[in-house]
């Protein structure tokens, strides 16, 4: 089975590449990337063209690998039994087994599910640092032990593992050794163009080529602290599609940057509309 791109989702060639590499190479792929290029879509994305259930785990800063694979609810366990003391309760028969007390994460999920299924594993590097190692051996050799019901829990069939991570810590050589790497490039125009489109179909192309033009304009603005990705471009077209924005509010005559209507949807923080004012300022006064 080959992924090749689906009808919401604009997948460039190499990063076509990327997935197929991975499956065939039957290793996890790490997707890198700026905020809002479209990582954790891409694992949805590619789960449902090839028909797989998705496992999704979220990764916090207070994650921990063992979150992943099960816990052991000893306080309901705990309570149970204290409960089977009183008279005409029912819950004697359920203490006795531990497995009515293991709480089963995704990684169990997915190592023991009939069918193929796909498994994303979205922002791996809020967690500590200690996170990626504890997951060795369980992305390599696909299996780990229960210690609480003696069972070791293998998986019937490797399940297509995502990893996405926007690169806030950097993750150990022995993890990165086993995983497939790819970085999602911002989108060239041509290729922003399609996403738009798919998004927005139909949207008139004077209108899309003046946002696009304003969009990269900003975006290579020197010293800009966070520049604006494609999520923020399709939120700004929204708005300029919903207030009906004309076409003229986005072009300068003189072909020079001018602060654009809705620029929140654009730069979000003030430092950045500042440093974007003061540009527009100064070539005003230049003119
Ligand atoms: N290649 C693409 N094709 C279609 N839509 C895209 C694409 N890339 C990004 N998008 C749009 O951008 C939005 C953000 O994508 P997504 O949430 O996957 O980004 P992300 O890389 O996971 O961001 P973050 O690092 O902030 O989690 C998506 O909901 C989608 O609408
Ligand atoms: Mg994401």
């Amino acid at each position: 089975m080959k992924f090749n791109g689906s009808q919401n989702y604009v997948a460039t060639q190499d990063l076509m590449l990327a997935v197929n590499a991975a499956m065939t190479l039957k290793r996890p792929l790490l997707v890198k990337g700026e905020p809002g290029t479209g990582k954790t879509m891409l694992a949805e994305e590619v789960a449902a063209a090839m028909g797989m259930p998705l496992l999704q785990w979220h990764i916090k800063s207070t994650t921990k690998a063992q979150q992943g694979l099960y816990e052991y609810d000893a306080v309901s366990r705990l309570r149970d039994s204290q409960m089977s003391m009183v008279a005409g309760s029912d819950t004697g028969e359920r203490v006795k087994d531990i497995h009515n007390y293991i709480v089963k994460g995704v990684l169990w999920q997915a190592f023991t599910s009939e069918e193929p299924i796909a498994l994303l594993i979205d922002e791996i590097d809020k967690a500590d640092i200690e996170f990626p190692n504890d997951l060795l051996r369980e992305l390599d050799r696909m299996e780990f032990y229960c210690y609480e019901t003696r069972e070791l829990i293998r998986a019937k069939q490797r399940p297509l593992v995502f990893i996405t991570s926007n690169n806030e810590k950097e993750l150990p050589d022995a993890f990165l050794r086993r995983c497939f790497f790819h970085y999602i490039k911002f989108p060239e125009a041509d290729t922003m163009k399609q996403i738009v489109d798919v998004h927005f179909p139909g949207l008139k192309s004077e209108l899309l080529s003046a946002a696009m033009k304003t969009f990269y304009d900003v975006r290579n603005l020197p010293g800009l602290k966070k520049k604006p990705s494609t999520s923020e471009l399709l939120d700004w077209l929204k708005l300029l599609v919903a207030e009906d924005i004309p076409l003229e509010a986005l072009q300068s005559t003189d072909n020079k940057v001018s602060v654009p209507p809705m620029v929140g949807a654009l730069l979000k923080n003030e430092q950045d509309v500042t440093l974007f004012e003061k540009l527009v300022f100064m070539n005003q006064r230049n003119r």
